[in-house]
């Protein structure tokens, strides 16, 4: 007999940002974050459990892929088939849809779809709060990919009590685009999980960016509440630049900015002074993400083309929460 489930997830990019755990294990977090889910990235994955499989096999964009990336998936199908009462293997299959091959697959909607997937295949029908605890133990971001539009992950301080919700906001994120500048650079990243650890446990600076994430959340809920873009575009880029300064006090030091990135930041301040309302972030990486409003967002690209290639630019709104679904 074989047990399918099937869903899709859309990345989530964080206006405030998770930066560093308490509990490695677990994946908890060490602040609450805050974010966005949008449509123009997603991840559809389809588990089959059967016992006619011998082991676990993982294809990810058509590929099977090698052991190391196979146990992964593994470790976190244990979580479930733990749930389940299950000891079935299972042959996962997943797609990635970014626009541009520019290194843009997320973790987060990776993670998501899966937990989505798996879960459903094995007919644990799960709730939103207790699918988004089960996303958190495969990557942290993807907790807030249960939902659509804007999402807190409150922090908790116990496996049970660690997950994401839902925020009311009176559709303000219909009223928004996130334009994402791909900056084509070769340098290898720190991934997030390495880069945030090493700030937790070196960085002279990440006592100062903990003192300031309940304020910045504080800011965020008020700019949502009130339909204030200015507020929280202030508040998303002084979150992205306060995580980033963590990573130049590390030891070793580091940093995801890249000449680039620069540029795209100092683009983002100069067309502000002109009167364009635009505010950027940036993550585990070199991308710049201009966070602008609808209304705004044709002027932002025109003035963007001038500088950058048109496939470097690539253009998101809101998007919706997880999709699940079952066959047999
Ligand atoms: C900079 O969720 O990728 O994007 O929990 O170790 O899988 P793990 O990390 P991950 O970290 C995301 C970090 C970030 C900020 C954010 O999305 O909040």
């Amino acid at each position: 007999h074989m047990y399918k489930g099937h869903a899709r997830a859309y990345t989530n990019i964080a206006l405030i940002k998770y930066w560093g755990k308490a509990d490695q294990q677990l994946i908890l977090p060490m602040n609450n974050s805050l974010s966005l889910t949008l449509d123009a990235f997603y991840t559809e994955t389809s588990v089959t459990f059967s016992s006619e499989f011998s082991e676990d096999q993982f294809y990810l964009d058509h590929q099977l892929q090698d052991k190391k990336a196979t146990d992964k998936i593994s470790r976190f199908l244990d979580l479930i088939r733990e749930k389940a009462q299950s000891q079935l293997f299972a042959k996962v299959d997943s797609q990635n849809f970014v626009p541009t091959a520019a290194g843009l697959a997320s973790s987060a909607s990776g993670l998501a779809a899966l937990a989505g997937a798996a879960s459903a295949a094995l007919g644990l029908s799960l709730e939103e709060k207790e699918l988004s605890r089960l996303a958190r133990r495969g990557s942290g971001s993807a907790c807030r990919s249960v939902y659509g539009g804007f999402a807190e992950w409150q922090k908790g301080d116990s496996d049970e009590t660690s997950y994401a919700v839902p925020i009311v906001s009176n559709s303000f994120e219909d009223e928004l685009s996130m334009i994402f500048v791909v900056v084509n650079d070769q340098q290898k990243d720190v991934s997030s999980r390495d880069g945030m650890q090493r700030t937790v446990e070196t960085s002279a600076f990440y006592d100062g960016w903990l003192a300031t994430v309940p304020q910045d959340l504080a800011k965020a809920h008020t700019a949502i509440t009130d339909k204030d873009f200015q507020a929280l575009g202030e508040v998303t880029e002084a979150s992205a630049l306060k995580m980033h300064g963590t990573t130049l006090a590390a030891a070793p030091p580091f940093t995801y900015w890249s000449a680039e990135s620069m540029r795209a930041m100092n683009l983002v301040r100069q067309l502000r002074n002109q009167g364009l309302s635009c505010y950027f972030t940036m993550d585990a990486g070199p991308n710049v993400k201009i966070l602008v409003q609808r209304k705004d967002e044709a002027a932002l690209l025109g003035k963007l083309q001038e500088h950058f290639s048109a496939d470097q630019l690539i253009t998101a709104h809101a998007g919706p929460g997880i999709k699940i679904t079952t066959k047999e």
